[in-house]
């Protein structure tokens, strides 16, 4: 018998409501303006950022989801997607675990700029990248970097849920010191006999005590640490170069790509919208904004977003490139050409949702703004 032990196995989707009973909701792409709470250094490089909602209110979302912050940063209006690193579980603080990357506008002004205490407006929370919409009992984490984030909020609601699931947490790291969250995993680790834990690192940095593997993540280690991968359910973040050389080795042992989920906001991974489609005649098409009766002209070769900005209008947005979702607005009247990479779901786009950054107008247009 185990020296720890789980309570028992459940769907994941049941339990979801335990963490939602009593959150609110907050609608996606609707602003809440956050206070920080805490911040916390992960790494030399990264730090977590806790926040509440101004009211102390609990908020609801689904582990794996982004929220878009916003801040004011020299002049400039600047917004960026973050994937939630706190646990549904623990609706009160919602965290976000940000990476300090060179000439990063907004990572550079939270690590210098974020305090306890200030107010920062967010959107969302959204995303697609969620155990809940995938529950398997047998997963396998796959994360580089920074790109830990979703997969700890995943960890620590089904730890927190008492879910007696099978989680394999295999994390890529540049040297062990840059390795987020891993005391916590180790604790959790010790405390969960079915979270099992694979860390791999380029170098061993200035840890020569360092012990684990070093290197790169390949088929043969993954085989060797988990010789069942292939029937697991895949959950990977990390920047693009990982992300496909993780599909690739994962194809390449026979794992189904229908199991496979992805989440990364590395951007110029993604393509950019054409303009193409629409672009020849140069007509203008005028669009209104039902609640706050504004009106502006715009080209068809424009997308309905650059062209708000350019008539002062302030719509939440991050990627610009229909990757996030924080644009999505309900079109009301109208049609648009729309090509997106990912961020919106059909069955949105079946309500009447558009993500505005990717679209270009087909006739005049009413928006739900
Ligand atoms: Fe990211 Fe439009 S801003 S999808």
């Amino acid at each position: 018998m185990n020296a720890v032990e789980s309570i028992f196995d459940e769907d994941i989707l049941s339990r979801a409501e335990t963490w939602e009973r009593g959150a609110r909701s907050w609608p996606s792409n609707e602003r809440q303006l956050m206070t920080c709470a805490r911040v916390a250094d992960e790494t030399h490089d990264v730090r977590t950022f806790e926040f509440r909602t101004q009211d102390a209110m609990p908020v609801r979302f689904e582990p794996g989801q982004f929220i878009t912050v916003s801040a004011e940063v020299a002049g400039q209006r600047v917004e960026r997607c973050y994937t939630i690193s706190s646990p549904p579980t623990r609706p009160y603080l919602v965290a976000i675990t940000v990476k300090r990357v060179t000439g990063g506008v907004m990572s550079n002004w939270l690590h210098d700029t974020l305090r306890p205490g200030m107010t920062l407006p967010a959107y969302g929370p959204s995303g697609m990248f969620t155990a809940t919409r995938a529950s398997a009992a047998k997963s396998l984490y796959l994360s580089a970097g920074s790109g830990i984030t979703p997969l700890m909020s995943m960890t620590r609601a089904s730890l927190d849920l008492g879910l007696n699931r099978d989680i394999a947490f295999v994390h890529s790291a540049r040297t062990p010191g840059d390795i987020v969250f891993r005391d916590e995993l180790q604790r959790l680790a010790l405390r969960s006999p079915r979270l099992r834990l694979f860390f791999v690192c380029e170098g061993i940095g200035d840890e020569p005590e360092w012990t684990g593997a070093v290197g790169r993540l390949s088929l043969a280690r993954l085989s060797a640490w988990l010789p069942d991968f292939a029937l697991r359910e895949v959950f990977t973040c990390g920047p693009a170069g990982y992300m496909t050389a993780v599909r690739e080795l994962l194809r390449e042992g026979g794992h189904d790509p229908a199991r496979y989920h992805q989440e990364s906001f590395d951007i110029a991974s993604a393509t950019p919208p054409p303009a193409d489609a629409i672009d020849s005649t140069q007509q203008t098409f005028t669009v209104k904004l039902a609640r706050s009766s504004k009106t502006f002209t715009m080209s068809a070769s424009e997308t309905v977003l650059a062209a708000a900005r350019k008539a002062g209008v302030a719509i939440a947005s991050s990627c610009a490139q229909g990757v996030c979702g924080t644009c999505k607005t309900k079109l009301l009247d109208g049609c648009v050409e729309m090509k997106h990479n990912g961020g919106i779901r059909e069955r949105e786009v079946q309500k009447g949702m558009r993500l505005l950054c990717c679209s270009r107008p087909a006739s005049d247009l009413v928006l739900d703004l």
